[in-house]
């Protein structure tokens, strides 16, 4: 039996974007940390400013 969804397919879209993002912003985070990889850092900053915003729009 299918239910249907109380969300609509843009909510349910965004939902997992931020879902992916904030999973790989802690990969990201823990790797450009551990490793020294600081080109990585301002793509951090912009992806996780990104992420905050979406998360709470
Ligand atoms: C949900 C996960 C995460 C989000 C949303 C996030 C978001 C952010 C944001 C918005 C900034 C910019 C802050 C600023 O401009 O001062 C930042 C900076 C930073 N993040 Fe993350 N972050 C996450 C996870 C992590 C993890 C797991 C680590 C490492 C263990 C990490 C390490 C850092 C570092 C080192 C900076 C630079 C701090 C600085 O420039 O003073 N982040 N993060």
């Amino acid at each position: 039996m299918t239910v249907p969804s109380k969300f609509s397919s843009l909510t349910i879209a965004l939902h997992w974007l931020v879902a992916f993002s904030l999973i790989t912003l802690v990969g990201v985070g823990l790797y450009m940390t551990n490793t020294e990889t600081f080109s990585l850092y301002p793509i951090h900053k912009s992806v996780g400013d990104l992420s905050s915003v979406m998360a709470t729009a």
